[in-house]
């Protein structure tokens, strides 16, 4: 296990009717407030009328940006910033999913910046500043709810890049898992994906005698395993989506990286191309692709930790690491089909005719991936066999 240093500032406040908790937190920061949130979906489950109403009743002043979309544009992010700017806001507020959070994230480390806040995820500048954020999370997936990352997508370059600083971690996240009772299936379903790719991520690395998190990592994949399905016929099982909210930030908020170099992250990076070249729901790309990442990087020197997985996530008995590697394999492969997630490019009308852009995006800093590097050739092998 190499040294570390883990620090997980952001407050969680869990359960039902934490929303009640909300003004205070904010209020340790400021009165003046940007609540960042997306489409329809806070206005039919009354949950924009309820903060607005709890913010105002303690002298709140709120100032919005709306219709945040999902693959977040920069066009948003610019929008807040000029938002803040004008209104002197000294707090953003995010309501909503990854989405959401991320566009407040940038908004913040934006506010500060003199140049274009787009430099920070082309790696032409470093997040130095930014406004405090808090979260009210209402769907299970990226975690962005406890960590410091933001993804942003440039439709004019066709770009979806990620960024990322300790100063954009939450102040605080209300996590109440009757919240996300109204997400659908499909996005139910995309955000277990998720949680249990950013596992998948910080699981398969190089490195040894990390025990412990690699149980801990087990544990998320197991309870995302046992409680997704039961989404699909109860939605609002409150002991199934608490389960999934919490596995959600446990998954990407460095536990289970401590200890390590970093993540794989080679996966999320080919991912993002799909994303930002189709609009693609995160989760869903992430469940074609997972699957045929493992095949492709599974060799005699890997198969001892797909065997593990194998064995201690889905319970595979078999001796040889090399059949039991595939078995967890197709296991994972047959869940995500189980829980209606794609299984191919194809299945997402996706051909092949933007791959060699993907390829150059994916790799435009050079070769990805940590448990095995892959070269562009790497990558375009997989996404042909994803198709
Ligand atoms: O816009 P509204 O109407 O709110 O609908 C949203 C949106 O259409 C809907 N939704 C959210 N909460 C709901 C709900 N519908 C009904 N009831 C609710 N309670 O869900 C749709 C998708 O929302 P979105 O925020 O896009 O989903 P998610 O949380 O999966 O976020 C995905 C984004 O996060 C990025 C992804 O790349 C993607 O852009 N990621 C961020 C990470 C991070 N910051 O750490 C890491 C991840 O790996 C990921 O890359
Ligand atoms: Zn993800």
């Amino acid at each position: 296990m190499k040294n570390f240093t883990f620090e997980s500032p952001t407050k969680i406040i869990f359960g039902k009717n934490r929303i009640h908790d909300l003004a205070a937190e904010i209020l340790a920061y400021g009165n003046r407030v940007l609540m960042v949130y997306g489409g329809q979906s806070i206005q039919q489950n009354g949950l924009y009328t309820q903060i607005t109403e709890h913010l105002k009743e303690n002298d709140i002043s709120v100032f919005e940006l709306a219709g945040v979309q999902p693959n977040p544009r920069l066009e948003s992010v610019r929008a807040g910033i000029e938002l803040c700017k004008t209104y002197e806001v000294d707090f953003i507020l995010a309501v909503g999913g990854g989405s959401v959070i991320d566009c407040s994230k940038a908004i913040a480390a934006g506010v500060t910046y003199s140049g274009d806040v787009w430099d920070f995820f082309i790696r032409k500048a470093k997040i130095e500043n930014a406004l405090p954020i808090g979260s009210v999370l209402t769907l299970a997936a990226t975690g962005s709810e406890m960590n410091g990352g933001t993804v942003i997508s440039n439709p004019e370059t066709s770009e979806k890049r990620p960024a990322g600083s300790d100063l954009l971690k939450p102040k605080f996240s209300i996590l109440d898992p009757t919240l996300t009772f109204t997400v659908n299936k499909y996005l139910t379903s995309a955000g277990v994906v998720d949680v249990m790719s950013h596992i998948f991520e910080q699981y398969f690395t190089p490195d040894q005698g990390t025990t412990l998190q690699d149980h801990i990592a087990e544990a998320i994949l197991k309870t995302c395993i046992q409680y997704g399905p039961v989404l699909m016929d109860d939605p609002e099982n409150y002991e199934a989506r608490s389960n999934i909210m919490w596995a959600s930030s446990l998954a990407l908020n460095g536990l289970t990286v401590t200890g390590k170099m970093y993540g794989d992250w080679a996966t999320h990076y080919i991912e993002h191309e799909l994303s930002a070249y189709y609009d693609l729901t995160h989760g869903a790309g992430l469940a074609i692709l997972f699957p045929v990442w493992m095949n492709y990087v599974l060799d005699e020197k890997r198969a001892f930790k797909f065997a593990a997985y194998a064995r201690n996530v889905w319970g595979v008995t078999i001796e040889n690491d090399m059949e039991a590697a595939l078995e967890g394999i197709a296991k994972t492969k047959a869940f995500f089909k189980e829980i209606g997630m794609p299984a191919s490019l194809g299945e997402a009308n996706i051909d092949d005719s933007k791959f060699d852009s993907m390829v150059e995006g994916a790799c435009k800093f050079g070769p990805i991936g940590m448990f095995r590097k892959l070269n562009k050739e790497d990558v375009k092998n997989i996404l042909t066999s994803a198709l």
